[in-house]
């Protein structure tokens, strides 16, 4: 019952992702400006998934730098290396912390956040931002996610590039 449970929620949140890919190309194809395009992105993935926080932070010399984001207010400055997005930066890929309490240095932002993804924008085999989402539940982020949540990174690139 679990399992079955489990997976009708696998193929929901797919199809959730399937759904709004489309939608948010066709919302940057034609706006050249990275933080416009950030902005609207959080903002659709935040409604239509329900996750606790949704945000990019830019790199900017030394430092992940807050980007758009929505939900509760963040840290602003995250070194390179430290917690989940520090680490993503600087091994170049995507990383998934089930328990964020288990996660060795993690940045707690809002002790609600249970579970983390972080997926990095890379250009020319240089990170320049990472998307980062926060979720209540623990575990809460999976292969899917990963798969998806890249495809809606690199709708990005173009305005990353500008
Ligand atoms: N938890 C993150 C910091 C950013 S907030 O979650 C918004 C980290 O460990 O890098």
């Amino acid at each position: 019952m679990a399992d079955t449970l489990k997976m009708l929620q696998h193929v929901d949140k797919e199809q959730q992702y399937l759904n709004l890919l489309p939608q948010l190309a066709s919302l940057v194809e034609n706006e050249p400006d990275a933080i416009a395009n950030c902005a609207n992105v959080v903002a659709a993935l935040k409604e239509t998934l329900q996750f606790f926080w949704v945000g990019f932070y830019r790199v900017i010399d030394k430092n992940l730098v807050l980007g758009p984001f929505q939900g509760t207010v963040a840290c602003t400055r995250i070194m390179y290396g430290k917690g989940v997005c520090g680490k993503s930066w600087q091994q170049a890929t995507p990383i998934i912390a089930p328990d964020v309490t288990q996660f060795p240095g993690h940045i707690a932002c809002s002790s609600l956040s249970k579970s983390e993804i972080v997926i990095p924008l890379i250009i020319n085999q240089k990170v320049v931002a990472v998307l980062d989402i926060d979720s209540l539940r623990l575990n809460d982020f999976d292969a899917i996610d990963r798969l998806y949540l890249q495809k809606v990174v690199d709708l990005l690139s173009d305005s990353f590039v500008h």
